[in-house]
């Protein structure tokens, strides 16, 4: 039923792209399990999904994988521009304002309908952007990109300089897919709005990317780590929570507006982190918190059926490889490029203008009142 408030239940838009079937916990990309995607297939083949249609076949995989790998290089403009940029902003920040940058000047980036050429470009680039600010962060050197590597490993390779390890590969490509796309959450619906008023790329990629950033959307998987840190240990998991429940405080990674029972991409995260990480303490103490949270929450909130969401184990599968937990949000935003800008494909396919109504709930002036 629709509610005024956040727009719950309100349709907004038909999509071919994603079914988030929150009653049953499932999450299909255009005909295809993704959990099944992220087990089985590239991030580039995903995207390729996403935004044309179908899986490509291997000689278009070729080609486009190469189109990816030519979009990599930071154009000299937005180098000096980030390079001006202070080191201690928040990488949310710095990709907003890269995206910015990129929109200027560019009469073929700015164009109205946006074009593949467009998307393919500002979507292999995000990873090369926070890459460059977070060793310049560091005062270290950037690193070039690794023409050889698909868009995840060369994502790790130049934040460290190192051929990543495979399993790190694997859990960070599984991961990637699974938060590619999600139906018409805050932020592919901030980018829909702006590029509904045929508006450019680069505008409506700066509105996802401010949505993005709120703890409640993108923001939660710093929190979670820092949640879990704060409990260190099982035996305080219940102490802690209870605590948190009982002053109002909401448990980060938990809950959904959607999905009324388990997150299907946080179960598959797990799945796939118990065969990276089964003995891993900090992992075990995940699953425990995990669980004693969902029994927790249905006493302090019952009836509202909340479970544990994709953030939980985002930031399980973050820190298993190293991820500095700041670039969290950025990270997830690399992958969730693909799902903005197939919308805003999808958008400026059958584009109408979005103009939803208000209510006024205040005052009329003396003249208007009805006696
Ligand atoms: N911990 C404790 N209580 C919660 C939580 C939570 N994580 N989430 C919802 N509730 C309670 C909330 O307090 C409210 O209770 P009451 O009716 O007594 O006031 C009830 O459940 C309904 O909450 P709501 O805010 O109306 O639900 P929503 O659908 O507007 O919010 C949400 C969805 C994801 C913002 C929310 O569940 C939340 O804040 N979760 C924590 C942040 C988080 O993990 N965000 C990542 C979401 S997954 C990534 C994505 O797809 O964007």
């Amino acid at each position: 039923m629709a509610s005024v408030t956040g727009l719950e239940g309100v349709i907004a838009a038909e999509t071919e792209l994603s079914l988030v079937d929150g009653q049953n916990g499932n999450l299909v990309y255009r005909g295809y399990e993704a959990k099944e995607l992220a087990l089985h297939k590239s991030f580039e083949e995903t995207a390729y999904l996403l935004w044309y249609g179908s899986l490509p076949s291997q000689e278009t995989l070729n080609e486009f994988k190469a189109q990816w790998v030519a979009g990599r290089t930071l154009p000299a403009t937005l180098e000096s521009v980030l390079d001006l940029l202070p080191n201690e902003s928040d990488m949310m920040s710095i990709l907003r304002t890269a995206i910015s940058v990129l929109g200027t000047g560019d009469n073929t980036q700015s164009a109205w309908p946006p074009s593949d050429k467009a998307i393919i470009a500002y979507t292999a680039l995000l990873p090369t952007i926070i890459a460059y600010k977070y060793r310049q962060s560091r005062g270290l050197s950037p690193i070039a990109p690794h023409t050889d590597l698909d868009h995840v490993a060369n994502y790790l390779y130049m934040l460290t300089g190192e051929i990543p390890q495979p399993s790190h590969v694997k859990v960070l490509t599984a991961y990637f897919i699974l938060a590619m796309e999600h139906g018409m959450n805050a932020s592919t619906f901030a980018g829909r709005v702006v590029l509904s008023t045929q508006s450019d790329l680069a505008s409506a990629l700066c509105a996802s990317i401010g949505a993005m950033k709120g703890p409640l959307h993108g923001g939660a998987p710093s929190e979670v780590l820092h949640m879990l840190d704060e409990i260190g240990s099982k035996d305080r998991a219940e102490e802690y929570l209870r605590n948190q429940l009982a002053s109002g405080k909401r448990l980060m990674g938990f809950g959904h507006r959607i999905y009324k029972t388990n997150d299907p991409r946080a179960e598959a995260l797990r799945r796939i982190m118990t065969e990276l990480s089964s003995e891993d303490p900090w992992f075990e103490l995940a699953v425990h918190v995990e669980k004693t949270a969902v029994d927790l929450l249905a006493v302090y909130k019952p009836g509202r059926n909340l479970y544990v969401n994709v953030e939980f184990y985002a930031a399980a599968v973050m820190r298993a490889i190293e991820l500095p937990p700041h670039l969290f949000t950025a990270s997830f935003t690399a992958s969730r490029m693909v799902g903005w800008t197939a919308h805003l494909l999808e958008q400026a396919s059958c584009n109408r203008i979005f103009r939803p109504q208000s209510t006024y709930i205040g005052e009329l002036p003396v003249s208007l009142r009805q006696s």
